[in-house]
């Protein structure tokens, strides 16, 4: 599948369409060479599809710009997050429809966070915009080029990424309300602003800029910070 261009062109991309119900395919021959790790042997099917097509795609970013290090297994730390090789950082995304992976050298790029969300319905997105979203937040994001429910699904996915980009610094849980959206351009533009502190160095007022693309049926946002 294209990649969302969401990121910046010095992180390799891959990204596959992935049906998380399917129900009769041949798993070890769609993800020759990946293996559901052994804390996910009892899970759901549908959870054994989702981790290995991010695991794929992470395989399929490391093959197109890091050769050397695409035999190596991407595991999964104690927070969940991807253990990339020494050397690289990365992101994982995956949702009904979609999955991608995103790959850098860690010398270039210091972290990076992707997600994909199949847009939210408008009920969907007034129904649980209270949770992700701080108040006004939404509002003050309307009359521009997105519909609510755009918009919505856009804050709730660029917080997630806010989350996997900044996860490895901070070590430690931080809710939807740590941080806002206090841009989305028409052109893709996206900011994010801390409004708690997480570290020293990311403190309140910390500003994260990345991309939101709206394609058929998705919103995908990406962060990345540089060296
Ligand atoms: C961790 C979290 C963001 C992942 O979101 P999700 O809904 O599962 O979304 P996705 O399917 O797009 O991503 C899942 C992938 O994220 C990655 N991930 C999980 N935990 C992670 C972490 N702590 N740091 C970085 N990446 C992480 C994994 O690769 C995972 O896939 P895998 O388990 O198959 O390897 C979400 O579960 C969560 O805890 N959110 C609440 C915290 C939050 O978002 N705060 C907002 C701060 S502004």
């Amino acid at each position: 599948m294209p990649d969302p261009d969401v990121l910046p062109p010095e992180v390799a991309r891959c990204s596959v369409a992935v049906d998380l119900h399917d129900a009769h395919g041949d798993l070890a021959a769609a993800f020759a060479g990946l293996a559901v790790p052994e804390r996910l042997r009892d899970a759901v099917r549908k959870r054994h599809i989702e981790y290995l097509a991010g695991r794929w795609c992470a395989r399929e970013a490391m093959r197109a710009r890091h050769p050397g290090h695409a035999h190596l297994a991407v595991s999964t730390r104690h927070d969940r997050a991807p253990a990339w090789p020494d050397g690289l950082v990365g992101s994982i995304t995956h949702t009904q429809g979609f999955a991608s992976a995103a790959v850098a050298d860690g010398r270039v790029v210091r972290s990076i966070g992707v997600d994909s969300e199949v847009t939210f319905t408008v009920e969907r997105a007034r129904r649980l915009g209270g949770q992700f979203a701080r108040p006004g937040e939404l509002a003050a994001l309307a009359g521009g080029a997105w519909d609510e429910a755009v918009i919505a699904t856009a804050v709730f996915s660029a917080k997630e990424s806010v989350y996997k980009c900044l996860h490895p610094f901070v070590q430690e849980f931080f809710g939807f309300h740590a941080a806002e959206v206090v841009a989305l351009g028409a052109d893709g533009a996206l900011r994010v602003r801390l409004v708690e502190g997480l570290t020293h160095e990311f403190r309140a007022g910390y500003e994260l800029c990345g991309r939101v693309v709206v394609t058929e049926g998705h919103v995908h946002t990406g962060l990345a910070i540089g060296r």
